[in-house]
């Protein structure tokens, strides 16, 4: 695994933003996995200004993002797909078809999560898999558990995770109680991973997930059996791995 200590969230961002740029200007044609959440939000933002002035072209990259609410139309702003749109998809030359995210509207879980699967594998397989870090070791929405998952799922999400998510919705109680998600099986699977990471709160988590054991109970901690991973974290996130 590689570490790449940034100052702070902006210059993780923009260390992060290059990785992803890297990847494309090297393989025009690549398949990116992307992650949602506060996290990202700077890398992308980085990706459209140098798409702007003409340093990037996403006409030949596809897509797939890690997950989705279940229940919850591509029209509501608090959806994933709504989302990518915001802060990437509807600033760069990205193809509309060459996107994809899991579809939160349909209700039978196992056909859409075996589209899914089917949909990768169809690409060839994720050239590199951008992942944020919950704080209870989540990567997707693949909670802390008993074994691995597998494969695209639909997950129950955690107490911890409802309460994380309720920043972006009027109350907890309208977080939906349910994600489709890549599995870790799915994660694994990418060629490469860049996992991004800011601030003091997430430091005890990056510890255990990249430093401890390797456990369902942390699903991140699978990481360190991936041979190709990058951690870009800020100074405050990394202020508690061992030295
Ligand atoms: C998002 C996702 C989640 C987030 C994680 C961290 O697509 O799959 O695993 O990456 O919850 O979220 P933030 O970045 O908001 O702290």
């Amino acid at each position: 695994m590689r570490i790449i200590q940034a100052g702070d969230y902006n210059d993780m961002s923009r260390k992060a933003a290059a990785i992803l740029a890297a990847q494309i200007t090297l393989k025009p044609d690549c398949v990116l996995g992307l992650a949602t959440g506060s996290t990202p939000v700077g890398a992308y933002e980085k990706l459209v200004e140098w798409y702007r002035n003409g340093s990037l072209d996403f006409s030949g990259v596809s897509s797939v993002n890690l997950d989705e609410y279940r229940g919850i139309g591509k029209e509501n702003p608090q959806s994933y797909y709504y989302f990518m749109h915001q802060h990437l998809f509807d600033k760069v030359n990205i193809r509309p078809e060459n996107t994809r995210v899991p579809d939160g509207t349909e209700p039978d879980a196992e056909k859409e999560c075996r589209a899914y699967e089917e949909h990768i594998r169809s690409l060839g397989g994720i050239d590199l898999q951008l992942l944020g870090l919950g704080h209870n070791g989540h990567i997707g929405f693949n909670e802390p558990a008993a074994t691995f998952a597998k494969v695209t799922h639909c997950v129950d999400l955690a107490e911890s995770t409802i309460e994380a998510n309720k920043r972006f919705f009027a109350s907890a109680d309208e977080v939906p109680r349910q994600a489709y998600t890549m599995g870790i099986g799915t994660i694994m699977h990418a060629k490469k991973i860049l996992v991004v990471v800011s601030g003091e709160d997430k430091a005890e988590i990056v510890a255990k997930a990249f430093f401890g054991e390797v456990t369902p109970e942390v699903p991140a901690s699978i990481l360190q059996m991936h041979q190709d991973v990058t951690l870009v974290a800020d100074t405050a996130a990394l202020s508690r791995i061992p030295r």
